[in-house]
Order: structure tokens, then sequence, then C-alpha cells
């Protein structure tokens, strides 16, 4: 079978990661890995160089500055990493006539709206963060029409840094955490990002249907709280023996943070389930399979 070259953006990072473990089995697609120090998107002029070079059939764009809080006080580094450099990216992509799968984010929304969020609410970042990837999104859609963008929410997975690792190494030490519980959202396993972004890009590289094209939103199905996320994590910790603590619920006026965050990140999937047939997993089964996973390396 010809395989197909996947180039993805990034090389730590939980999506990245995910991506080439989901791909390792898989015999019709071949992963290119680009990141620092040969792809550093703070450095625009180099992007096209180095994407061309690699002769892509697609690339998978999930890279980007992640430091919600610290772009608070950068955000000039973040609009150029987050903002500008999905333009380049784009333009390469338009030049070799290949598609560009980009993820993006809940925080392009102001939270303010009683219900999930579908593609075509008005945005409204109420931070740095939400605002560099709207202005990607924005960026990537101007330099080419062959791209999907999936926002997407509230990442966790056995990679990385994460809200699951950090539950997990706070109940080490503590019997008792304070939790968000007037933020509600989307948990979502980066695995599942993974599995969905391939879907996608098996689409478009199958199609050139303009419908599949366009912003989507993916996360994985169900809500919570940080809360409740907490709650399910010390759950599933708990019945393998491993730490867990006691949830005390908090206002988001007690936990202070330099960003803003959303009250309401709900995303409203529905759209990618009709048009890529692509509907990502509940995130309760996906939260348990990342603390299964997380336990299991500490006995191991
Ligand atoms: N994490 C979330 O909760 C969340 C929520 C919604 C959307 N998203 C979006 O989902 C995507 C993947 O997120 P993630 O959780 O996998 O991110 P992550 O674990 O924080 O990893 C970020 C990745 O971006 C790379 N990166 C950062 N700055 C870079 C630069 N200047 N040049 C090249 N690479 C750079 C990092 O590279 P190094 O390996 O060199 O450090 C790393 O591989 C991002 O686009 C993010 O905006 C994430």
């Amino acid at each position: 079978m010809t395989k197909r070259r996947f180039l993805v953006t990034g090389l730590t990072g939980q999506v990245a990661a995910a991506l080439v473990e989901t791909t390792t089995a898989r015999d019709d697609v071949e992963l290119l890995r680009v990141g620092r120090p040969e792809l550093d998107l703070a450095d625009t002029a180099k992007i096209a160089p180095v994407l061309e070079a690699l002769r892509p059939d697609v690339i998978l764009s999930v890279a980007a500055y992640t430091a919600v809080d610290a772009a608070e006080s950068d955000e000039a580094t973040a609009l150029v990493v987050n903002g500008d450099a999905p333009g380049e990216i784009g333009r390469a992509a338009a030049r070799r006539g290949v598609p560009v799968v980009h993820l993006s984010t809940d925080y392009v929304f102001d939270g303010e709206k009683l219900s999930p969020y579908v593609e075509t609410d008005p945005t409204g970042p109420v931070g740095a963060y939400g605002r560099s990837k709207l202005a990607g999104e924005r960026a990537l859609a101007a330099a080419t029409g062959s791209h999907a963008i999936l926002r997407t929410a509230w990442v966790h997975s056995p990679f990385g840094k994460n809200f699951v690792k950090t539950m997990l190494r706070l109940a080490e030490a503590r019997d008792r955490i304070g939790v968000v519980a007037d933020q509600i959202g989307n948990p979502t396993s980066a695995l599942d990002i993974a599995d969905g972004m391939l879907a996608v890009a098996t689409n478009l590289l199958a199609s050139t249907d303009p419908t599949l094209r366009g912003v989507f939103h993916m996360t994985s199905a169900g809500e919570a709280t940080w809360a409740d996320f907490a709650e399910e994590i010390f759950r599933v910790s708990a019945s393998l023996g491993g730490p867990a603590a006691a949830v005390d619920r908090i206002a988001t006026s007690a936990y202070p943070t330099p960003a803003r965050r959303p009250k309401n990140s709900r995303l409203d999937c529905g759209l990618l389930e009709r048009t890529h047939g692509v509907r990502l997993p509940d995130w309760r089964a996906s939260t348990e399979a990342v603390v299964r996973r997380l336990i299991a390396d500490r006995t191991t």
C-alpha cells in the first residue's frame, strides 16, 4: 500500500505524541514529525522552506504557544506563533496543493453563551491566547481554502503537561483539593483528537468537496466542570489503588489566574459528525483510559 505523508508540527506536545502512537500501527500513513529547533514557528520566514522540503501530502498543524497565562504578558510572541505561523503553513500548503488540518480552541469564545457553541457563533476571546488562536484561524483561512480548523478543548493525555497529571500529582501530597466548579467544558483526550484529525485528513485527501473544509468543533462527547473532571479522575484512580483526594468545589474567583477563562467552553460537535462522520467518545471513558495508563506507568 502507498503510504501518504502526514506531516505533524511539534515534537513533544500532547497531540503530537498521540499522533505518533495512533499512526504506529497504520500501514497507510507515514508520519513525518518536525519541531524545534528545525521548525520554530516564531521564525516565520523559515516555515515554508522547512515544510516544502518534507514534501507532505497533508499537514497536521498542532504545535502552538499553549501557555495561556504566560501569553497575557507575552502576547506578541503568542501572536506570531499562533497567529502568523498558521498563515505561513497555509501558504506553503497551497503552493504544494495539499490540505491542512489545524487545531484551534474553545478560547476563541467569550463563554457568555448559555448553551454549547456552534461554529457560526460570534467569536470574542477574553484573553491573549484566544486572540492569538483566532488570528491563526483567520490567517490560515486567508492562505488556503483547503483547510479544516478543528476547535478542541481541555486536552489531556498520558503525555506532556495536563490537568489529569496535575490532579494525580497534587493528590500524592494532599487530602483535599479546591477545584473550580463554575467553568463548564468538554475534557478531551489527545488520543481521541489524534483519531479525529486522521479521519478528517483522510477525508480531505479523498475529496475536494468544499463542505468538508472550514471550521469544525471537535471535543469529547459529554460535558463537565473542572471539579466534575477532577472527581472522575480520583474515582478511577482510587479504584486502581492510585492517589485520590476529596474535591472542594470552588468558584473561579477563589482561584485567580493571569488569564481569564470562559465560563462556558462547551462546543457543539454536530457539524463534524454530519459532514466528516467523526464523533469522539464520551469524556468519562477517555478519562478512565488516560488515568489507567498513568497509574500503570507509576507501578511499572
Ligand atoms: N492543551 C489544551 O488544553 C488545548 C485546548 C484547546 C486547543 N488546544 C490546541 O491544541 C493544539 C495541541 O495542543 P497540545 O496540548 O498538544 O500542546 P502542548 O502539549 O502544550 O504542546 C505544544 C507543542 O507546540 C510546540 N511549540 C510551541 N512553541 C513552538 C514554536 N515556537 N515552534 C515550534 N513548535 C512550538 C511545542 O514544541 P516543543 O516540543 O519544542 O516544546 C509542543 O510540541 C494546540 O494548537 C493548542 O492550541 C489545546
